[in-house]
């Protein structure tokens, strides 16, 4: 279990997943093209020493690989174990602990005094609209109605000196127009460089009213210490890096925010955005700027969101109590809308498979695909699935599209630009059967050799002398 950010750059860099970048590099576009080329190579997170202009270094691309999922996570490195192991902490949250003073709290900006291009903030990419602090930032609101916190990752760009645009959409979207309708300001804190457990668990996609600290708590197996912030009624996580603590005013004018470069590997539109008029700035001694490059997968986010938005909505979809499922996995490589593969057991009835894709676009807002097949399937093996697509589905009987009116997000490169303003947003979605159960024949027979046949070549296995 890490207690930082800084203790598991330790741990990587033990194990050559982590390259210092030692001569000096450019915040302006420099470090997004390096980052790019490391993504493209599934290479090492990088920690860039010296930002032009910049004294504190910034660290990007974390955890960018299964490989350093599973060191934070302390399990076996494949993405089953990974978001299986997510999704038991989600079902089962440890409480944060709330401590009187904090490492995040070592130095305190007021007033004049704070100003976000400290930091030494990227322009990450030639069209975005500016410099983005919040790339892996961790937003934190409540809910006006119950006190309950909540966190995930939206984006945030520098304004100016004290103001942020907030991209606020989803819960987040949602608890704002909550504000909004009591009249009030939303407190609002950002929380960048946390420890790896606590960053994985903020991109699990759980119900409103759940609270992902502690679904950090029970991946890290012990309460995550949180501190009170000093300007606003939230608590942080109290040892991160870097704290932007403010509020958005109930009747703020929005403004332009973007374009920006998004993990969809389009840019998105110009968004009309909140703003976030900053009342303190609280960080460690020399802090660690921690983003990420978003853009075209693959990329630190596609892990991200692959490992928490699967976790969240297979516990969503088993608490509906549909007979035989089995697991549930959103491909890494689709993004905006989802690809999601269901395995489920040989269907007790007709009609099951089309439950299930009912029951993923029920608890998902964004979920294009779903594929749904038989468990002798890895879903996790893109060519066991491409196999059920290509041999059991036939298009006019198993491939299900529906009307253009579903809910949908801002993102989706091929929805029309009139139906991706938030909160009005549209598109269609399409579901596959590509199991083998209730076709109305049988499926030939598979051509492998039977169990008798394996396990008597598994018992002269070592006599061959093949391995
Ligand atoms: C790197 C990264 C950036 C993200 N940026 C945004 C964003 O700008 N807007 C958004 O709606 N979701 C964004 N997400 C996805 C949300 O963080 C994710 O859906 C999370 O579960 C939302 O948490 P919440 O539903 O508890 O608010 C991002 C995810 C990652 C990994």
């Amino acid at each position: 279990m890490f207690d930082d950010l800084r203790s598991f750059l330790g741990a990587l860099k033990e194990r050559n997943l982590l390259c210092h970048v030692r001569p000096e590099v450019d915040w302006d576009l420099e470090i997004g093209a390096i980052q790019r080329r490391v993504f493209d190579r599934d290479g090492p997170a990088l920690f860039f020493e010296k930002v032009r202009g910049y004294e504190w270094p910034l660290v990007s691309g974390v955890l960018g690989t299964p490989e350093r999922y599973a060191l934070a996570l302390g399990c076996e490195t494949h993405k089953g174990a990974i978001i299986r192991k997510v999704e038991a902490a989600a079902a089962k949250p440890i409480a944060p602990v709330i401590v009187k003073s904090a490492l995040c709290q070592e130095n305190v900006d007021q007033g004049a005094s704070i100003d976000l291009l400290k930091f030494p903030v990227p322009k990450w990419r030639r069209l975005d609209g500016g410099r983005y602090i919040g790339t892996l930032g961790l937003v934190i609101t409540k809910d006006p109605d119950t006190g309950v916190q909540n966190v995930g990752i939206y984006r945030e760009q520098v304004l100016d000196r004290n103001r942020l645009g907030l991209n606020a959409t989803q819960q987040v979207g949602t608890l704002w127009q909550k504000w909004q309708r009591k009249g009030k300001a939303m407190p609002v804190a950002t929380v960048i460089g946390v420890d790896p457990c606590t960053l994985i668990a903020s991109c699990v996609q759980a119900p409103l009213g759940v609270d992902e600290f502690g679904i950090s708590g029970a991946l890290r197996g012990s309460p995550l210490p949180m501190v009170r912030c000093v300007s606003q009624e939230l608590e942080v996580p109290a040892t991160a890096e870097i704290v932007l603590e403010g509020e958005i005013a109930p009747d703020a004018a929005l403004t332009n925010e973007g374009p920006f470069g998004e993990f969809t590997g389009y840019y998105g539109m110009v968004t009309q955005s909140p703003v976030i008029d900053l009342t303190a700035v609280t960080f460690r001694n020399r802090p660690v700027l921690q983003g990420t490059l978003e853009g075209k997968p693959p990329n630190e986010s596609t892990m991200l969101r692959s490992v928490g938005h699967s976790a969240g909505a297979a516990a969503r979809l088993r608490r509906m109590n549909l007979p035989g499922l089995r697991d549930l996995y959103i491909t890494d490589m689709s993004c905006a809308n989802f690809m999601v593969i269901v395995s489920m057991e040989k269907q007790f009835y007709f009609g099951q498979a089309r439950q299930v894709i009912e029951g993923v676009w029920a608890n998902m807002h964004i979920a294009k695909w779903v594929v749904v097949v038989n468990d002798d399937i890895d879903i996790f093996d893109r060519r066991q699935v491409e196999w059920a697509l290509s041999t059991r589905v036939a298009p006019h009987r198993d491939i299900w599209v529906t009307p253009a009116n579903q809910v949908n997000t801002n993102l989706d490169p091929a929805a029309h630009p009139d139906d991706r303003n938030y909160p009005n947003l549209r598109g269609s979605r399409i579901g596959i059967d590509a199991t083998v159960d209730f076709k109305g024949f049988d499926f030939p027979p598979e051509t492998l050799p039977s169990p008798e046949e394996f396990s008597r070549v598994d018992a002269r296995w070592r006599e061959y002398g093949i391995d």
